[in-house]
């Protein structure tokens, strides 16, 4: 596959309703509301993979992040976290993934998690604001699975579907 990442924009709008996936709430999004969010509602960003090797290119992939805030206790079970003061911890929200079902099992997720990764820590870490916390909701048991192969956490029993990883070691 060759590969480019980049931040949606009006040019890929003639790709986005190809993109096939098990989940069609997220090829909806895509469709309907990740350019929308974006531009106009500022909700969140979406990043878009485009595999150009192939005429015509296609929409491989796509996350989106937005931002988040954890109540404390929310994450009260957690040694790292325990001296941090009663107030919610920040975080980026990874609110969407996923991979075009003609390109699964090839790598393509691993790389939208690292990329999804590096662009919050180089904000985290250079960016005019910081934070704690990488935080993803998974969409179902086996998207719990794909997060946790990434170090990902549930941040409780009651909702397991949403994870987090502490960002604090990795900076
Ligand atoms: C989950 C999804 C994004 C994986 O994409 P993919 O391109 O097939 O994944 P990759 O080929 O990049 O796999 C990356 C790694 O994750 C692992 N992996 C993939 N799916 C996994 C799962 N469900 N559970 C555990 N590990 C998983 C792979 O074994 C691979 O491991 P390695 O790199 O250490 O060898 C894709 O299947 C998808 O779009 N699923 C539906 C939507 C979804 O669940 N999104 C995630 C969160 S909402």
């Amino acid at each position: 596959m060759t590969i480019r990442i980049e931040p949606l924009n009006r040019a890929h709008r003639p790709l986005l309703t190809d993109f096939q996936n098990p989940h069609s709430s997220l090829a909806e999004y895509l469709r309907r509301f990740a350019w929308r969010h974006a531009e106009k509602d500022l909700l969140a960003r979406t990043y878009v993979v485009i595999d150009a090797g192939i005429d015509p290119p296609r929409l491989a992939g796509y996350f989106s992040l937005t931002t988040v805030s954890v109540e404390r206790d929310a994450v009260a079970p957690l040694p790292a976290l325990d001296r941090l003061p009663r107030f919610p911890i920040p975080g980026i929200l990874l609110a969407r993934l996923a991979v075009d079902t003609r390109v699964r099992g090839q790598g393509l997720g691993r790389y939208l998690f690292e990329e999804a990764l590096g662009l919050t820590l180089q904000l985290a870490h250079a960016g005019p604001v910081t934070f704690r916390l990488l935080v993803t909701d998974a969409i179902d048991v086996e998207a719990r699975s794909f997060y946790a192969h990434f170090g990902c956490q549930p941040l409780s029993e009651t909702f397991p579907c949403r994870m987090f990883l502490d960002l604090r070691p990795l900076l």
